[in-house]
C-alpha cells in the first residue's frame, strides 16, 4: 500500500467528525481514488491530515512505508512531499502565475524549471497571462492555476479538493480529461474529494462513498 490511512480520528473541538472515527483505508501506487461526500462531511479536513497540516487525536498515516502521523510522530509537510490543491486555491497573492507555478520547480535547473512550467500554464490555458497576479483572475483561472502549481513538481501523492468546482461544463471536462492523462503519465497517486460524482467518476479509477 503506498498510502495507508489507519483507524484515523479527528475533530476541531471535543466533538469527533463523525466520517473520521476510525477512518481506514488503503491507496496502492499509482491508483486514482475518489471519495464522494456531502458538504461538511469532514473530505476537505481529511486532506489536511494527509497533507500534515492537522494532526490525528487518534490513529496513524503511512505513506510509502513511513509513518508521518501517530500518537507520537509528525511529520510537518514540507517534508511529505505531497501536492495539494486547495478548496479556495490557495494561491501566494504576490507571486504571479509563473511564479506561483514555479514555486515548486526551484530545485531544476533555469531551462528545465521554463519548460516545465510553460507545459503547466499551457495546460492550464493560461499561457496569455503568465505576469498576471490572483487578484487579476477569475475564480476558474485560479483554480486552473492551483491544479498546475500543485501538479508541476510531479509530486508523490497529490491531493484534489474539488479541484473543478470553478470551471464551466466545458473546460471542467477537459481539465478532468488533462489531469487524468498526466497522472496516468507521470505515475502520480492521487486522493480525489469531492460532492460531485461526475468529477470523480471522470477521472478516478476507484471510489469510497461516504456514509454519512
Ligand atoms: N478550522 C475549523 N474549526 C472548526 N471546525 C471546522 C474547521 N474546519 C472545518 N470545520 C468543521 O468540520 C466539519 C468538516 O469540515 P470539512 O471542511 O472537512 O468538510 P467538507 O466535507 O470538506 O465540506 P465541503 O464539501 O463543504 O467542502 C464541518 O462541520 C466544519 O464546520
Ligand atoms: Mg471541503
Amino acid at each position: 500500500m503506498f498510502l495507508e490511512v489507519r483507524e484515523l480520528s479527528f475533530g476541531y473541538g471535543n466533538m469527533l467528525i463523525p466520517s473520521l472515527r476510525g477512518l481506514s483505508f488503503g491507496i496502492e501506487k499509482g491508483e486514482i481514488v475518489g471519495i464522494v461526500g456531502p458538504s461538511g462531511s469532514g473530505k476537505s479536513t481529511l486532506l489536511r491530515l494527509i497533507a500534515g497540516f492537522e494532526r490525528p487525536l487518534e490513529g496513524s498515516i503511512v505513506l510509502d512505508g513511513i509513518t508521518v502521523a501517530a500518537k507520537d510522530v509528525y511529520v510537518p509537510p514540507e517534508s511529505r512531499n505531497v501536492g495539494m490543491v486547495f478548496q479556495d486555491y490557495g494561491l501566494f497573492p504576490h507571486m504571479t502565475v509563473r511564479k506561483n507555478i514555479e514555486f515548486g520547480l526551484r530545485r531544476l535547473k533555469g531551462e528545465e524549471r521554463a519548460m516545465r512550467a510553460n507545459e503547466m500554464l499551457a495546460m492550464a490555458q493560461m499561457e496569455n497571462f503568465p505576469s498576471r497576479y490572483p487578484y487579476e483572475l477569475s475564480g476558474g483561472q485560479q483554480q486552473r492555476v492551483s491544479l498546475m502549481r500543485a501538479l508541476a513538481p510531479r509530486p508523490r501523492l497529490l491531493l484534489l479538493d474539488e479541484p473543478f468546482s470553478n470551471l464551466d461544463a466545458d473546460l471542467r471536462e477537459i481539465m478532468c480529461k488533462d489531469v487524468k492523462t498526466i497522472l496516468e503519465k507521470e505515475k502520480i497517486t492521487c486522493l480525489f474529494v469531492s460532492h460531485d460524482q461526475r468529477d470523480v467518476n471522470a477521472v478516478c479509477s476507484r471510489i469510497i462513498t461516504q456514509t454519512y
